[in-house]
C-alpha cells in the first residue's frame, strides 16, 4: 500500500524535479531507484564522542582536525562502492559528537589541514562573537584557531560546520559537519533516554547527488543555487539506508537536517506517531505527538520513538524522509534486537519555556527575496557585505522581527520557480547567531506546539511571513543572520548584526 503511494508521489515529484531542477546535469543515476534501492541493513554509524583533555586553566580541551579524506558509500546510486573524495573532522566524513555540560569551560581547537581557508561555527551555541566561528574567524590553511567559552545555555542539540563566506555550501557538502550535545541538570534529571549510541542517537540527514560512478562532487549549476541541489540519495550519519538495532523500548533520536538546501519531511512509513521533546534550542514545555515533521537545513528536533517489539531486521520500522527537491527516501530502519529492555515512562512535563519578557522596544523587518533578472538573493534588498553592519541591536532588549519570504505572490507552498518581476518562489529560512528566539506567529497565527519552543532557525515557504521574538542576552559583537539554505547564504542572503551594550 505505501509502496504505491510512494511511487505516485515519486512520479509527481519527478515531474516537479524535471521542471525546477534541470541544472543537475551531473546526475545520470536513475531517479526512480531512489525509494526502492533498499540494500537495507548496514548498521547505523554512530559518530564517536570527542575526547577532551583538561588544561591548566581547568578548561576541557577538544581538538578538531579538518582534513581531506575519502570514503565509499555502499548503496549509493551509480557505481556504488567507489571511494569519493571527502572532507571530515578527525576522520574522513563528518566529525565526532561533542558532548558538553552547562557550566563547562571549554576550549575547542580547530586545525585546518586543508590547502584553503575555512571556519568552524557552533550553530545554536550562545558564545562570544570571537568564538562564534562565523565568516570573520577565518582559519587559514595549516593554521589553528581556538574558541574558548563557558557553556551557559540549557540542554540542547546543536551542531558545528564551516562558515566561510561563499564556501560554506561546498565545505559542508563534502562532509564537514558534526553534532554538539549540551546536557544540564534538567536533562539529567528528566527520565529520558540518554545513553549515547544506545538509546540516545544522533541522526545527521543529508541529501546528496551521486553521479554515475558513485561519487559526489559539489558542482551546482545556476538553477541549483536558486532551488537547491536535488539529490538522489540520503545519507544518515554518512550511510545510505542504514539500520539501527534497538535494545530498549524507547529511543531518542536527535534529528538534524544537515542538507545544503533540502527541506526534509520526516515520518514513519506506516504513520507511527512519535513525540517531539526538543527543538533547536532545547526542550519543549511538554512532548508533542506528531506523525511527521519538517526540517529545513540546520533545524533540529529530538524525538522519542517507541520501538515496536515485533519489528525485525526483515520487517523493521522505517523512518522516511521526503525531500522537497526530489523524492522520498528510506532513511533508517529500526528493529528490536531481541527482548527490549524496559525504558522509564517519559515525563509529561519537560522544561519551562517562559516567553521572552516584554516590553517590546524595537521592531525590525527582514524581507527575503530574489531580485532582478539574474535572481540575486537578498535580504532587505541587500546582498552580504562583510564590511557593512546591517542592524545594531542592544543587549537585553526585547524585539519583534518580521521575516517575509517575498515570492511575488507566486508561491503558496509549492516549489515552481519563475515568479513576477524576476522574483522566484523558493523556500528560505532565517537563522540568527548568538541567540535563541521564540516564534511569535506564522502567517499571523500562533505557531504549532513543536515550533513554540526555543529556535535558532525557522523555515519560510514562499509568501510566508513569520514573526520572532528576539532578545540577545549573552554577548556583544558581530553576529550573522542568514538564510540557512547554504546555496542562498553563499550567494548573498546574509547580513550582520552588531550587538551592543545597552546604554
Ligand atoms: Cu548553521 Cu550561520 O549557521
Ligand atoms: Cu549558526
Ligand atoms: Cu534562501
Amino acid at each position: 500500500m505505501h509502496r504505491r503511494t510512494i511511487s505516485l508521489l515519486l512520479l509527481t515529484l519527478l515531474v516537479a524535479t524535471a521542471l525546477t531542477a534541470q541544472g543537475s546535469q551531473d546526475s545520470q543515476a536513475p531517479r526512480d531507484a531512489r525509494a526502492e534501492s533498499g540494500t537495507g541493513g548496514s548498521p547505523l554509524p554512530i559518530p564517536p564522542l570527542a575526547d577532551a583533555t583538561t588544561n591548566g586553566a581547568g578548561e576541557l580541551v577538544y581538538d578538531l582536525d579538518i582534513r581531506e579524506g575519502s570514503q565509499s558509500f555502499p548503496g549509493a546510486p551509480g557505481a556504488g562502492a567507489r571511494a569519493v573524495e571527502t572532507l571530515g573532522y578527525n576522520g574522513d566524513f563528518l566529525g565526532p559528537t561533542i558532548r558538553l555540560s552547562r557550566g563547562d569551560a571549554v576550549r575547542l581547537r580547530v586545525t585546518n589541514g586543508l590547502d584553503e581557508p575555512t571556519t568552524t561555527h557552533w550553530h545554536g551555541a550562545l558564545v562570544p562573537a570571537e568564538a562564534d566561528g562565523g565568516p570573520h574567524q577565518i582559519i587559514e590553511a595549516g593554521e589553528r584557531w581556538e574558541a574558548a567559552f563557558t557553556v551557559s545555555q540549557p540542554a540542547a542539540t546543536l551542531w558545528y560546520h564551516p562558515h566561510l563566506d561563499g564556501e560554506t555550501a561546498r565545505h559542508v557538502y563534502m562532509g564537514l559537519a558534526g553534532m554538539i550535545i549540551v546536557d544540564d541538570e534538567m536533562s539529567e534529571r528528566l527520565e529520558l533516554p540518554n545513553r549515547y549510541g544506545r538509546d540516545d542517537i544522533p541522526l545527521i540527514l543529508q541529501e546528496r547527488e551521486f553521479d554515475r560512478d558513485g561519487g559526489f562532487a559539489y558542482r551546482p549549476a545556476m538553477p541549483d543555487v536558486m532551488h537547491g541541489i536535488a539529490g538522489n540519495a540520503l545519507l544518515v550519519n554518512g550511510a545510505i539506508e542504514p539500520a539501527f538495532a534497538a535494545r530498549d523500548e524507547l529511543v531518542r533520536l536527535r534529528v538534524l537536517n544537515g542538507s545544503n538546501s533540502s527541506v526534509l519531511r520526516v515520518s514513519f512509513a506506516d504513520g507511527t506517531p512519535f513525540r517531539i521533546i526538543a527543538s533547536d534550542g532545547g526542550f519543549l514545555a511538554s512532548p508533542v505527538e506528531m506523525t511527521q515533521m519538517d526540517l529545513s537545513p540546520g533545524e533540529r528536533f529530538e524525538i522519542l520513538v517507541a520501538v515496536d517489539p515485533r519489528s525485525t531486521p526483515s520487517d523493521p520500522m522505517v523512518l522516511e524522509a521526503q525531500s522537497n527537491l526530489s523524492g522520498s527516501y528510506r532513511a533508517l530502519s529500526i528493529y528490536a534486537d531481541g527482548q527490549l529492555a524496559a525504558s522509564a515512562a517519559p515525563p509529561q512535563r519537560l522544561a519551562e519555556v517562559l516567553p521572552i519578557p516584554g516590553p517590546v522596544i524595537e521592531r525590525r523587518s527582514f524581507v527575503m527575496s530574489t531580485m532582478g533578472p539574474s535572481g540575486t538573493l537578498t535580504i532587505n534588498g541587500e546582498t552580504m557585505d562583510m564590511s557593512r553592519i546591517d542592524e545594531r541591536v542592544p543587549l537585553d532588549q526585547t524585539e519583534l522581527w518580521t521575516i517575509e519570504n517575498a515570492a511575488g505572490g507566486m508561491g503558496g507552498r509549492g516549489r515552481m520557480g519563475g515568479g513576477m518581476g524576476g522574483m522566484m518562489a523558493v523556500p528560505h529560512s532565517f537563522h540568527v547567531h548568538g541567540v535563541q528566539f521564540q516564534v511569535e506567529s506564522i502567517n499571523g497565527r500562533r505557531p504549532p506546539a513543536h515550533l513554540a519552543g526555543w529556535k535558532d532557525t525557522v523555515l519560510l515557504w514562499p509568501d510566508e511571513s513569520v514573526v520572532i521574538r528576539v532578545r540577545f542576552a549573552d554577548h556583544t559583537g558581530i553576529f550573522m543572520y542568514h538564510c540557512h539554505f547554504l546555496e542562498h547564504e553563499d550567494n548573498g542572503m546574509m547580513g550582520q548584526i552588531m550587538v551592543v551594550a545597552r546604554e
